[in-house]
């Protein structure tokens, strides 16, 4: 009899846990899904192929010699809008993180790149769609 409730409190206490440990899973994927499904907006802008470097709310268009990037406006740091641009380099203006025109880490404290997002180019309108 002892052992009998031992098994069953054993089988009662795994499936338990079991449970918990699929609903935490499943709940992780499912938040992780919905994140990408919200931050995953169309924005359309008009594309000035004469600019540089130009900044808009979540993203920076690089243009060098009509090669084309868009990078994540957000420093890899603490996630501070990058608004500024000198010498070729785009400063963060929270902690002096600083990056190349590619994204890359220069100065610290950021170490990794800025984040490169989807766009299109429609050279007949003029319109550039980031995908933020
Ligand atoms: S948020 Fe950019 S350097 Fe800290």
């Amino acid at each position: 009899m002892n052992k009998e409730v031992h098994t069953r409190r054993y089988f009662i206490k795994s499936a338990f846990i079991g449970l918990i440990a699929g609903s935490a899973v499943l709940w992780g994927k499912m938040v992780s899904r919905q994140k990408t499904i919200i931050s995953k907006k169309k924005h359309s802008i008009p594309y000035n192929p004469n600019k540089e470097v130009s900044f808009h709310d979540e993203f920076i268009v690089i243009n060098q010699d009509n090669n084309i990037q868009v990078l994540s406006s957000r420093c890899t740091h603490l996630g501070c809008k990058i608004i500024n641009e000198s010498e070729s380099k785009l400063h963060c203006p929270c902690h002096g993180s600083s990056f190349d025109l590619d994204g890359n880490a220069l100065v610290g404290p950021a170490l990794r790149p800025l984040e490169k997002l989807d766009f299109e180019v429609d050279r007949n309108s003029s319109v550039l769609t980031v995908q933020v």
